[in-house]
């Protein structure tokens, strides 16, 4: 059993994929599962944290002792992270945040013309919850981690995404079809703000979430 280092601490995890609506049977999603934040969640109760998981679209149980918040959009996901990181020590935002979402909703299924072509589908930008909250100097002392997918050019695009979003931490895996999403494995660089670079072993997600909430640790002091 490790020593509970996040005792009296509360951090905030997002997790899964936002799904953003069409119409009210179709939306635009990605792969993410919600397995990676929800080792994080589970990770972070058993080192003594209260822990605020914010889960968008992830079919998987809900981890004991821990205070889900279950989201569908990037918009309600920011909400619900912002409130929960009021009083937050650390946030880790693991969610797949769509960047773009239609930019109007249908509120009867849009039907299939015959004798027409598709409609294009116009997208507008979602807010970046991330670069906001990381952005925000009111909350100097909080520890903000962040994710990237990449599937090339992994380190180099992760420490310009690093500084860029304002993190203090930038989980970076390689991502393909068939690797990461879905996985019960990861493999992972953790880039900290102050130059570090913590390479994280192919293993499972829970190995990854140890490596994130020491990190976290350490800089929690
Ligand atoms: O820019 P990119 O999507 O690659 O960044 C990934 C990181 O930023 C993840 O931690 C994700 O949760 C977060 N993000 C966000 N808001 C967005 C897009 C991504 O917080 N709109």
């Amino acid at each position: 059993v490790r020593e509970p280092d996040l005792a009296g601490r509360h951090v905030v995890v997002s997790a899964g994929g936002t799904r953003e609506p069409l119409d009210p049977v179709r939306f635009l999603g990605n792969r993410s599962s919600g397995k990676q934040g929800y080792a994080l969640a589970r990770s972070a109760a058993a080192r003594g944290a209260r822990v605020t998981l914010v889960s968008a679209n992830a079919s998987l149980p809900d981890p004991a002792g821990v205070d889900v918040v279950p989201v569908g959009t990037a918009v309600e996901l920011r909400e619900a992270v912002l409130r929960a990181a009021a009083d937050a020590d650390a946030v880790v935002m693991a969610a797949a945040v769509a960047d773009f979402r239609p930019a109007t909703y249908a509120v009867g299924k849009i039907k299939k013309k015959d004798d027409q072509e598709p409609a294009p589908i116009t997208l507008v930008r979602n807010p970046d919850i991330l670069a906001e909250i990381a952005g925000d100097r009111a909350r100097s002392g909080q520890v903000i981690v962040g994710f990237a997918a990449e599937t090339d050019d992994v380190l180099a695009n992760g420490r310009a995404k690093l500084k860029r979003k304002g993190c203090d931490l930038l989980v970076v895996n390689e991502v393909g079809e068939h690797k990461t999403f879905g996985s019960e494995e990861n493999e992972a660089v953790v880039l900290g703000a102050d130059g570090s670079e913590t390479p994280v072993a192919h293993g499972p997600k829970e190995a990854l979430a140890e490596t994130v909430w020491d990190l976290v640790a350490e800089r929690l002091g």
